[in-house]
């Protein structure tokens, strides 16, 4: 099987099965590299579902790169609130300062100096948005990769074998096409679980196909999430304001708004336990925070007391809603 018939079938089956998606255009680069650096970000940990409604709320308020270079970082974070993964929106904030006075990076070099851009959204940027002949590999490339080359080792062991092939098999006269078709055979068609083969156009080529084993390729061992729990503390003064802090910069949930919380297995004491509990995913954590209760008239720490009926003015991460809504405040 020649490479450019692989590449032929894929985008003849994109051109007519290929999502319709906001940021996207199909035949060749999209006409804004912006709207491709900020679905790229956005796409980096989330779903195409959560981010559709993400990207268009966030495009209207910042429709260049001229206006995010000029926004306020807490603008921004308004605007990623409940997103997840906040580092992503102080890079984006400060790619988009360097773009706005440097110009677009036109290679690899290039855009893998800019915050925010790794391997993978570096190489995509610049196929979707230059369509330039860079090779996109993230998990769907591996899966389909590994599946229809019938890679049976382990994925860390094989990753330069991996890359080689999805470089080899790039369609490198439509690189944006065939970038946007290959996620979308991973997305649609080449699935963990239950793919559609009957539907590949690579189906006769596939040589786990033939062999039945598709559904167990790759092999890779899942990271085992690491339970943690503790304690979130409402602390209302006697005019029925809440407390709420600013978490400092660096570090996960840098520069939003939250409940003063820990992972201690003992509740502070003056605080009153509460039945309900809030748990929230990260990347490698599952945290599980009881709601704990505590009135005072004093800062406990450094930040202010707010009516609840306020605290949507300012940015707090889903874990921070999540207890909002379960203490029905
Ligand atoms: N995942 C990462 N980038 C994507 C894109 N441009 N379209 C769909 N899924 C993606």
């Amino acid at each position: 099987m020649k490479n450019s018939n692989l590449s032929t079938l894929l985008l003849k089956w994109y051109q007519e099965h290929g999502r319709d998606l906001p940021w996207r255009e199909k035949g060749g680069a999209h006409h804004d590299p912006y709207a491709v650096l900020v679905s790229e970000v956005m796409l980096q940990q989330t779903t195409v579902a959560t981010v559709i409604p993400y990207f268009e709320r966030f495009i209207k308020k910042f429709p260049t790169i001229w206006s995010l270079a000029q926004a306020s970082i807490e603008e921004v974070y308004q605007y990623w609130q409940g997103l997840g993964y906040y580092t992503r929106a102080r890079s984006l904030h400060s790619t988009a300062q360097i773009i706005a006075k440097q110009g677009w990076p036109q290679t690899l070099k290039e855009a893998l100096k800019l915050k925010g851009l790794g391997t993978y959204t570096a190489a995509s940027f610049l196929a979707l948005a230059f369509n330039l002949p860079e090779t996109v590999v993230d998990g769907n490339v591996i899966r389909i990769i590994c599946r229809l080359y019938r890679l049976k080792q382990p994925v860390k062991k094989i990753l330069p074998q991996i890359h080689e092939l999805a470089e080899k098999i790039t369609d490198k006269k439509n690189p944006a096409d065939y970038a946007s078709a290959i996620m979308d055979l991973g997305a649609i068609i080449c699935t963990p679980k239950n793919p559609q083969c009957l539907l590949c156009p690579w189906q006769k080529h596939c040589q786990s196909f033939g062999k039945k084993d598709t559904e167990e390729i790759p092999l890779r061992k899942q990271p085992q999430k690491v339970e943690k729990r503790g304690f979130v503390y409402l602390i209302f003064n006697s005019k029925g304001e809440i407390f709420i802090r600013k978490r400092t910069e660096k570090g996960l949930l840098s520069g939003l708004w939250e409940f003063p919380w820990d992972d201690s297995l003992t509740p502070r004491p003056n605080a009153q336990k509460t039945n309900n509990s809030v748990t929230h995913i990260f990347t490698h954590i599952k945290l599980t925070l009881q709601i704990s209760i505590c009135q005072t008239n004093t800062l406990p720490m450094e930040g202010m007391f707010v009516s609840p009926s306020r605290l949507q003015n300012y940015p707090m991460s889903t874990l921070m809603k999540k207890i909002i809504k379960t203490a029905k405040l």
